[in-house]
């Protein structure tokens, strides 16, 4: 195959997908997350805005110094600190790329920019150099394209291409476009512009109609070669075209599309694990590819003919995309060297020896309530540790709940508030809402409880039970993670992890703002 039909996959999980209300993640959660990436074989991450905050500029050049297999690429509106900023991020890079974008339909040019058309396209071309001065791979991005003039965006592109910029990213931001009409633009664009020959073309498209996927599609087919997307769709708003969808349909409509990706496919499902772990977005259990029932035959009709012959339900296998690699990894047995290598293979580093230890620690302490323990059990367990170990304002010290048929529930608990221990009681509606009222008592934060779900890590009545809790307060939404086999205890963990990402209070810019 031609090298003309491989698909280069830009991953923005950790910059469009932390744009999710509540999904923001630490420089080691964003970490582990790249080397997942890596190991999944994706062409291209994009690590973060390294302009938005100090946080983000760290992530983007840890990342940067950690990952050798991909290129790392940050964003940055077309302005100069922005371009400096991300360039320095870089600087370390093994294959480093600027990102950099401006807007280009009309709305967005008189509203939001207040500039003329010819403005700018100077603007972009300026900023496509002072880039191309910093890093040889330029990617330049029209925000909200799919809204744009297609002579306007045939004018922008071929001086951006002439400035230096080798990716063409056309987004749909808004998710406004219909797979018909946006690969008819990709088409026409490809077609129109003289030097078009010189640079990759790219999609970007967004979920609000539900269409990112299938527009995603409709571009390859007319042409474009790159695919920006996001493990489980994460992104703002209705998110991002699903990298797990986009990969296997290409990879399943080989006959048709005649397309491929570098793609270790068996990756897929850790990855959409460690996502969904990390920043607290439950996956739907019906979502394509990576949701609990997607291989799951329900009838009997359907049970029947895939214990037939496997083709006549499924179009692809489970393992092609990582499930039912689901192995008892350790128990109760395994030494401080198979977990801390076992844990490395999953993409997470320690910083010291105490970290290490720490996690050990917790880790026997599981595997004395739990006999089996998966890998998800330790990705759980290590985002675990990170928040206990991390300094933070406020630390569980003990919960204790009694809940009987008949009886009020009561939780007394015991926290650690800038190292000094409260201690208060509350009943409940249940036990869960006792021990949660209880932490209010201390620390009366005002924030608004927006979800609470907990999901099961792995099978069996001794899973750890995973909660997401996500509270609002003036506006700003955290999402607090939390893993125990006891799920009271473990929603308590998920409660104070959301308190302390709210006392956090991360200022960060808004790259489209
Ligand atoms: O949706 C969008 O337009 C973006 C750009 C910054 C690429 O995220
Ligand atoms: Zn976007």
């Amino acid at each position: 195959m031609s090298k003309n039909n491989q698909v280069i996959i830009f991953d923005t999980t950790l910059r469009d997908g932390e744009q999710s209300p509540g999904a923001s993640m630490t420089r080691d959660e964003k970490l582990r997350i790249a080397k997942q990436l890596e190991k999944m074989r994706v062409d291209v991450i994009e690590a973060g805005f390294a302009i938005a905050s100090p946080g983000d500029f760290e992530s983007v050049k840890a990342i940067a110094e950690a990952v050798t297999e991909s290129t790392v690429c940050s964003l940055s509106r077309a302005l100069d600190a922005d371009i400096d900023r991300a360039g320095e991020a870089l600087k370390n890079a093994a294959s480093g790329r600027i990102h950099t974008f401006i807007a280009t339909s009309p709305i967005h040019m008189k509203y939001k920019l207040q500039m003329e058309p010819d403005q700018v396209v100077e603007q972009a071309v300026y900023a496509v150099k002072r880039a191309h001065n910093l890093i040889s791979d330029v990617e330049f991005s029209l925000e909200d394209a799919s809204r744009s003039d297609l002579d306007f965006m045939c004018r922008i592109i071929e001086k951006v291409i002439d400035a230096g910029a080798r990716t063409i990213n056309i987004p749909d931001t808004v998710g406004y476009a219909i797979p018909e009409e946006f690969g008819y633009t990709i088409g026409q664009l490809l077609q129109r512009i003289p030097n078009a020959d010189k640079a990759i073309f790219s999609v970007h498209c967004h979920n609000d109609l539900g269409l990112a996927v299938a527009n995603s599609l409709a571009a390859v087919t007319a042409g474009a070669r790159q695919v920006e997307c996001t493990i489980n769709g994460l992104g703002e708003r209705a998110g991002n075209a699903s990298l797990e969808e986009i990969v296997m349909a290409i990879r399943t409509r080989k006959d048709r599309l005649n397309l491929e990706t570098g793609i270790d496919t068996t990756q897929i499902v850790p990855a959409s694990r460690l996502v969904s772990s990390v920043t607290g977005f439950p996956v739907q259990p019906n979502k394509a590819i990576v949701g609990a029932n997607a291989f799951a035959h329900e009838s009997g009709i359907h049970q029947d003919g895939v214990l037939k012959h496997r083709e006549t339900y499924e179009i692809m296998t489970a393992q092609d995309v990582g499930w039912n690699t689901n192995r008892m990894v350790m128990g109760k047995h395994s030494g401080r060297n198979a977990f801390r290598s076992r844990l490395v293979e999953l993409g997470t580093t320690f910083k010291s020896d105490l970290e290490l230890n720490n996690a050990f620690a917790r880790f026997k302490e599981l595997a004395d309530k739990k006999h089996e323990i998966f890998d998800e059990d330790l990705i759980a367990l290590v985002s675990d540790t990170q928040a206990a170990d991390a300094y933070e304002k406020y630390k569980l010290s003990s919960l204790n709940v009694t809940s009987q048929t008949g009886e009020v529930p009561v939780a007394q608990v015991s926290l650690v508030v800038d190292g000094n221990e409260h201690k208060a009681q509350s009943e409940g509606g249940g036990p869960v809402d006792a021990a949660l009222k209880a932490i209010e008592k201390i620390v009366n934060s005002e924030s608004s409880l927006e979800l609470y779900s907990v999901n099961a890590i792995t099978s069996g009545t001794d899973s750890q039970g995973e909660v997401t809790v996500r509270l609002e307060k003036a506006g700003r939404i955290v999402n607090g993670v939390g893993a125990d086999t006891d799920i009271i205890i473990a929603s308590a963990k998920a409660y104070v992890h959301a308190l302390n990402l709210m006392d956090a209070n991360i200022q960060k810019a808004h790259p489209q703002v």
